[in-house]
């Protein structure tokens, strides 16, 4: 699948004459449906002008450290927690060396060092600079700091030698950051995700709800796809597309997504219980629209089956975990219910005015028997990318599978 899509990309240019490439690089990634925004540094802009590249990318490029209108916008700290991705390309032997250093004294630099994505770099110089030890060092130091090195190519330079450090072609970059994302940590999993809210009827006009979005069930479900796993959704009503490759099972009411997760747990390996279901239904729903009185009206209701315990306790349960929106006692009230519903997992968020439901945002914090992490604030796609990639690691833990490599290390940080 391309992993692209959707995807912030951070591009980094630095002063070599490669930069001209770069223009291509920004078209390729937006086709592939990334989001990109682009840091330039001051050599930069003497090979290609930042219109160009703000043309490509739809987006102001950046350049500045210490210009206050640029940092009131979308100062350094902003650029580098946007980024899923930050990628340097070219990547001259200079910014290379400075970048070991861990130098902050452009924007870029300073944006490499606060960002806390995975960061890519794509060398471009000549090749006595890339075969020179100096730079052999500090690539290897880059490396073991999990640094991806992307290239270079061998071949004619533009200095009119021949030999590597020729900045790789823009679609073989694009391919390489897409392989970024490939992390197969759950491939062959079968995973199946409960997302969105329920609705109980009243009458045929009337209902009882949530305020779910299904954004972050939605995203889990992409996230589980991406890292490898046959996923498979039933949600509630939302107004979301279905993400790539995975199949997907509408509902409305709490029943009909009991009786669709139980239609197909038995070949589930990890259920990733995401959905806000409505805890209780009308006793009875009116054949017609119930008319208004000025006496009041009460509403008799009963219990919904709840879906992620009944998994739980079933004979041979696949791997689970469940979702804890609460407003208060985050701690007590998730471990709690880790327990109560036999949980293998549980990820508990504050709700409230602008917290949890509805908003692009969220932080997690997550708990299992013996040990928990904290999932700090941001998008709900990389948060859900984080999660998977902790669920990878407990599943490992739990059944001492070998298949699961662990996916964006520095986002499950
Ligand atoms: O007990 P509480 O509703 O807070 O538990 C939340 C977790 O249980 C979520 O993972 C939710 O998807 C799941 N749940 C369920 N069926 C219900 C109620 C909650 O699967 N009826």
């Amino acid at each position: 699948m391309n992993t692209l899509s959707g995807k912030h990309i951070l591009l980094g240019v630095t002063g070599g004459i490669a930069a001209y490439k770069s223009a291509e690089l920004v078209r390729r990634l937006r086709e592939q449906g990334a989001e990109v925004r682009v840091v330039m540094t001051a050599a930069a802009r003497e090979f290609i002008t930042p219109l160009t590249l703000q043309a490509l990318s739809g987006q102001p490029v950046h350049s500045d450290l210490l210009d206050p209108r640029a940092e009131a916008a979308m100062g350094h700290i902003e650029l580098a927690r946007w980024a899923d991705v930050l990628l340097v390309a070219p990547a001259t032997a200079d910014f290379i060396a400075r970048l070991v250093q861990g130098r902050a004294d452009d924007l870029l630099a300073a944006v490499c060092l606060a960002c806390e994505a995975s960061l890519a770099v794509a060398p471009a110089m000549n090749r006595a600079m890339w075969q020179q030890p100096a730079t052999q060092d500090n690539l290897e130091t880059l490396r073991a700091r999990r640094v991806h090195v992307l290239g270079p190519a061998t071949g004619s330079q533009a200095c009119g030698e021949t030999g590597p450090g020729r900045m790789l072609e823009p679609e073989e970059l694009a391919r390489q950051l897409d392989g970024l994302f490939q992390g197969g940590a759950l491939a062959g999993r079968r995973v199946l995700v409960s997302a969105g809210p329920t609705r109980e009827a009243i009458d045929p006009v009337r209902y009882i709800s949530n305020r779910s979005s299904g954004k972050m069930g939605y995203a889990v479900a992409r996230a589980a796809a991406e890292a490898g796993a046959r996923v498979t959704l039933v949600t509630g009503p939302v107004a979301l597309a279905l993400p790539e490759q995975v199949n997907g099972i509408q509902v409305e009411t709490a029943e009909q997504m009991h009786a669709a997760v139980m239609e197909h747990i038995a070949d589930t390996d990890i259920f990733i219980a995401a959905a806000a279901v409505t805890d209780y239904r009308p006793q009875s729903v009116a054949g017609q629209k119930i008319k208004k009185s000025t006496a009041g009206m009460t509403l008799a209701l009963e219990s919904n089956p709840d879906i992620l315990a009944t998994v739980a306790a079933l004979p041979e349960p696949p791997f689970t975990l469940g979702f804890a929106a609460e407003t208060d006692s985050l701690e007590a009230n998730a471990r709690n219910k880790l327990r109560a519903k036999s949980l293998d997992m549980i990820a508990a968020n504050v709700v409230g005015p602008g917290q949890g439901f509805e908003v692009d945002d969220n932080a997690l914090q997550v708990f299992w028997d013996g040990g928990e992490r904290q999932l700090g604030r941001t998008r709900k796609t990389r948060l859900a990318r984080q999660l998977v990639a902790l669920l990878a690691e407990r599943y490992q833990a739990k059944y001492n599978t070998d298949s699961v490599i662990k996916l964006h290390a520095k986002d499950s940080a």
